[in-house]
């Protein structure tokens, strides 16, 4: 059971396996936060494959011990905890070099993730209370949507305790990316396992922009084709919203991009050259404060942002009809911490 659930691992996921099983010290401490939810489940499961992870400390306000005592037993290296409650948050996170988010509640047909914010906002900025009293140094990985907002609330509580590193604070947009990989390479029939498309800007419709341009190796569509497969990307959280009819948002493949972001940090942090992932974090790039773009990752977190490149014409009217949208969401994050 333990080697076919190994199998489920991507490329990515059995090649950082591959690459760091020998090298490296394996003794990140890794927390979810919201473990028991829908996403957090199937990513907790993934992240305990992983060899680079000595200690998997799972927390949610229900049913923690459940899946925590389940996933203990797997076969696998990684010592797991469960943290049930408030009153346990503080030895979840105690020691944790990385902090994945995905708490909160999904979308249902019809929603927008901004529809969210009610909800989720005070429950990402309480759970970041938490990390920035407890482990300000981690890595901190926000899923919960909406990643626009949350993810300057985050910054926001970070920078109120005195402890703001926006080289350690990311949204993980990583979902879009796999996604467009996915759709382009069925499109070309191309390898997706070698198949590579930044996709910047944001986490959510117009704001989500596939660079399709920059895609290795490069690809190349007619104008209509084109426009169809951005959209596709773009709304393609929602493609998955509206085929579970009212059960929810995507869970098993954001579970997949959050534990393919984790374990990229991990390698960064372990030291290894050249791990590059696209991510929305502080950024001085656009007039939005907030911008996903490529970024090199090294032992603190964002080591270099490596931009926005050269993009087409199609590509930079795309930027350009995102940016409001994103200030909004930005300051609706930054006044909600501010007054909250
Ligand atoms: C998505 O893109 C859940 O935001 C997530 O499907």
């Amino acid at each position: 059971m333990a080697f076919s659930l190994k199998a489920l691992a991507s490329r990515n996921l059995s090649r950082s396996v591959r690459q760091f099983s020998s090298s490296t010290q394996n003794n990140a401490k890794v927390a979810v936060l919201g473990a028991s939810g829908g996403i957090g489940q199937p990513m907790s499961l993934l992240i305990k494959q992983s060899p680079l992870v000595s200690h998997l400390a799972l927390y949610d306000i229900a049913n923690t011990p459940g899946v925590a005592a389940d996933l203990s037993h797997i076969e696998t290296k990684a010592k797991v905890t469960g943290h049930q409650g408030p009153d346990e948050l503080q030895e979840c996170l105690e020691g944790c070099s990385i902090v994945v988010i995905p708490a909160g509640v999904p979308r249902k047909p019809g929603m927008t993730r901004d529809d969210l914010f009610n909800t989720n906002a005070s429950i990402v900025k309480t759970l970041a209370e938490g990390c920035a009293k407890y482990c300000p140094k981690a890595m901190i990985g926000i899923i919960s949507n909406p990643v626009n907002s949350t993810v300057p609330i985050t910054s926001e509580v970070f920078k109120a305790a005195g402890v703001y590193d926006p080289n350690r604070i990311f949204g993980v947009s990583t979902l879009d990316i796999v996604r467009a990989n996915t759709f382009i390479a069925e499109a070309k029939g191309l390898d997706v396992s070698t198949t590579n498309c930044p996709v910047i800007g944001g986490h959510s419709g117009i704001t989500i922009i596939p660079v399709i341009s920059q895609c290795t190796p490069k690809v190349s569509f007619g104008e209509e084709e084109l426009a169809q497969m951005t959209d596709r990307i773009q709304n393609a959280g929602t493609e998955v919203v509206n085929a579970k009819a009212g059960a929810g948002s995507a869970t098993l493949s954001m579970a997949y991009a959050g534990a393919r972001f984790t374990f990229s940090l991990i390698e960064a942090m372990n030291g290894k050259q050249g791990v590059i992932e696209c991510a929305f974090v502080k950024s001085d790039l656009t007039e939005a404060t907030y911008f996903a773009t490529p970024l090199l990752l090294g032992p603190n977190g964002i080591e270099k942002n490596l931009g926005i490149g050269t993009l087409s014409a199609y590509e930079t009217k795309l930027v350009k009809d995102c940016i409001e949208e994103l200030k909004k969401n930005i300051k609706k994050g930054e006044d909600f911490a501010a007054n909250n």
